[in-house]
């Protein structure tokens, strides 16, 4: 049972609560080819950046939970605006704009997890004003959506897209950097750089569970996720959900090597070690 404290009160969440959300979850990131993972490294950024904070017990639970349940609204975002692959319309942009106050709607009814709201409602509202749902500013957007903000958006530099490659981290870093007082607190974003100074986000980037490197394929880039079953014998046969290209992979000597069927190049290496 997980214990989740809010205005004086302790609500017990039981863990298939937990589960129901962490499936739901899953089930739109699946939608969308190029996010595998993304809910999971949000979860840890934000982790990251609350133990900087000093948060603990409690605060880290929900600051896990609420990382993992960001984007819980675009379930009711409809599959041809969440893939679309060019640019979207103005009413396209508006449908997209309302998932942070559908997935607070959604918490909203499951009384244990109302203190999760700020997460998922306040994580696309910009420090200067010019965020959205309710264009708050400065310190009266609630602290979960500044730290959010800047772990989602890392998230989404650091990864491929159908449009672009992702950037190196050092850029994405700089970027993060360069926006803050604009886009994100200055505050969060130099907890967040001295997070990574220590390397606490080893083995995050690029991957999409604990142990889970992303995998390449040669067309779409580290978009394939090792999957349960791949993690107990160590080996098995993927489709890029991207491409649809058929790979094997396996894990020998420490590492995780894929290539293609019927090609004799030696695999990538993707070193765990
Ligand atoms: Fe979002």
């Amino acid at each position: 049972m997980w214990t989740i404290h809010s205005k004086g009160t302790s609500l017990k969440i039981s863990p298939e609560t937990i589960q129901v959300m962490t499936t739901l979850v899953k089930s739109i990131e699946s939608r969308d080819p190029y996010t595998a993972g993304h809910t999971w490294r949000v979860s840890r950024y934000v982790m990251g950046i609350a133990k900087h904070l000093g948060w603990h017990g409690h605060q880290l639970v929900e600051a896990e939970l609420g990382g993992l349940l960001h984007d819980l609204g675009k379930v009711k975002v409809p599959d041809q605006i969440l893939n679309k692959p060019g640019a979207l319309t103005a009413d396209e942009y508006t449908v997209i704009r309302e998932h942070p106050l559908i997935g607070a709607d959604i918490l909203r009814q499951s009384p244990g997890l109302v203190s999760l709201m700020p997460y998922i409602e306040a994580h696309h509202e910009r420090f200067d004003g010019h965020g959205y749902p309710h264009s708050l500013s400065g310190q009266l957007i609630p602290l979960p959506g500044r730290i959010v903000a800047v772990a989602d958006a890392f998230d989404a530099m650091t990864s491929t897209r159908p449009y672009r490659r992702a950037l190196l981290v050092e850029n994405a870093l700089s970027e993060i950097e360069k926006n803050q007082g604009t886009q994100f607190d200055p505050d969060i974003v130099q907890v967040f750089l001295k997070a990574w100074a220590r390397g606490d986000f080893q083995g995050v980037v690029r991957f999409s569970g604990i142990n889970r490197p992303l995998l390449e394929c040669e067309q779409c880039g580290p978009v394939i996720e090792i999957t349960d079953p791949m993690m107990e014998t160590l080996s098995g046969t993927v489709q890029c959900p991207v491409c649809r290209g058929l790979y094997t992979v396996a894990f020998d000597n420490g590492s995780w090597t894929i290539r293609a069927p019927n090609t004799s190049g030696q695999g990538q290496d993707f070193s765990m070690r």
